[in-house]
């Protein structure tokens, strides 16, 4: 198998985590906004007011990105930036400054991928209760239409949500990302209320968008028992029910995974799976490593446990495990029949720069050349993957670590905002560049592999 002239190399990105201009020209409070104003509670007391100031700096990014030779670059829309309150009066100065991005992606023949939801839901509507309340999916679908008709024009690609099991998870029933809710229905509801959600805005964006090609971004990753206990056991299956399963599988086959469904019935309304379960083009898939699952006293019974002592990992602790992916990959192929698009892989390391202002980040090329050379195995045993993303482009506000944690190929100066290609992006640029120029149908990592 080969990797196609036609597949798309590119990188991800997302409004909060790199936009900055946080209260400029219009944009209101987003949940993270508000949830970083406590102290100690996430982010290590950092803020997103700045972040990257790709706001003003998008002209310089995009630049970066072609001239790493990307054929795709996705980013997403701060729901407050465009809608201030959630929904009623749009803003024209946030809904321009999207039109400028898009304009500049396209005039670097740049294929512009839209998410619709990277986390950012704006405080307005969390008030009135956000993905707890039904009504969210409407106003979610509103939402969508207004940013289908502005831009449906130049943009095809469109997401509907960023990794819903996450921030579910985390910010209705652990209480670790905003909105910092911990409660059992509160996450049932939200889990419900974003599937409906997602079938809304895939209805709004066949109607709006001519030539729309639609998806969701999924993470999913391997839940393995952190020991041998069965109670680890157990729990392992009841994370990867929410975690891998409760918005993919409504998706696709309109059920909700058994360990869950009683729990999601009562707010489960006649007509709703067939509302959900709406046609879509492709499988998004974010994936970083696996799951090792201890059994937990928190409300969904299962916690994240260490990876035994044998399995290798990165500079900020997260297990390296490429066969994990080509096997994800697989197991996406098989069960839901569609064309995947890695949205997001990468990983954070210890970057510095040298004396000679280099960054040589070895461990995320070794990541990178692992996981890449793992995808190119699943292509190969039949995986119908078009497309793979690096996350990030930039350094960037990750979450819960603030600053602290650096998934950039490009080192960003948190201060001066200088931007410095790290090894990492030259490592990627020439992989993508052998990959086009090849003469080999079977591609360098193939060739190498039958000579080695
Ligand atoms: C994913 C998120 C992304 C980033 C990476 C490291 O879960 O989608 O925003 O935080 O992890």
């Amino acid at each position: 198998m080969i990797i196609h002239p036609d597949f798309l190399w590119g990188a991800s990105t997302s409004a909060f985590q790199i936009e900055g201009a946080a209260h400029l020209e219009g944009r209101a409070d987003s949940i993270w906004d508000v949830f970083l104003r406590t102290p100690g509670q996430a982010g290590h007391d950092d803020n997103a007011e700045v972040a990257c100031d790709h706001y003003h700096r998008h002209a310089e990014d995009v630049a970066l990105v072609r001239a790493l030779g990307l054929n795709a670059y996705r980013f997403s829309i701060a729901w407050p930036r465009v809608l201030p309150q959630g929904r009623g009066a749009a803003n024209e100065a946030g809904l321009a400054f999207y039109d400028r991005l898009i304009d500049a992606l396209l005039s670097a023949e740049i294929e512009p991928w839209l998410c619709l939801y990277h986390w950012d839901l704006p405080q307005a509507l969390s008030e009135l209760g956000g993905w707890q309340n039904r009504d969210i999916a409407g106003w979610f679908a509103d939402y969508a239409a207004l940013v289908a008709r502005r831009y449906g024009d130049r943009v095809k690609r469109f997401a509907t949500f960023n990794e819903p099991c996450v921030f579910t998870l985390f910010g209705y029933g652990l209480g670790w990302h905003a909105p910092g809710i911990a409660d059992k229905t509160a996450l049932h509801k939200a889990i419900h209320h974003v599937n409906l959600g997602h079938g809304r805005a895939v209805d709004v964006l066949r109607r709006d968008v001519a030539g729309a090609s639609i998806g969701a971004i999924h993470n999913r990753q391997p839940c393995y028992p952190a020991t041998e206990d069965p109670a680890d056991a157990a729990a392992a299956l009841r994370l990867a029910a929410y975690w891998n399963d409760a918005f993919p599988l409504p998706q696709a086959f309109a059920c909700y995974p058994p360990e869950l469904a009683d729990a999601i019935a009562p707010y489960v309304l006649p007509g709703d799976m067939a509302q959900i379960a709406r046609p879509v083009d492709w499988f998004g898939l974010n994936h970083y490593s696996p799951h090792y699952v201890k059994a937990d006293t928190n409300l969904i019974g299962a916690g994240f446990g260490p990876a035994p002592a044998s399995v290798p990992r990165s500079a900020i602790g997260w297990p390296v495990v490429p066969d994990a992916f080509r096997d994800t990959l697989l197991d996406i192929h098989r069960r839901f029949h569609l064309p995947i698009y890695v949205l997001e892989n990468g990983t954070a390391a210890n970057d510095v720069i040298d004396p000679s202002g280099h960054i040589r980040d070895d461990d995320r090329i070794a990541y990178l050349a692992a996981y890449t050379a793992a995808l190119e195995q699943a292509i190969r045993q039949g995986a119908d993957v078009r497309g793979y993303f690096v996350w990030s482009l930039l350094d960037n506000f990750e979450w819960g670590a603030g600053y602290s944690q650096r998934f950039g190929i490009v080192y960003v100066d948190h201060v001066s905002q200088r931007r410095i290609p790290k090894a990492s992006a030259r490592w990627y640029a020439d992989m993508i560049a052998a990959h086009r120029t090849s003469d080999d149908p079977a591609g360098p990592h193939n060739r190498a592999e039958a000579e080695g």
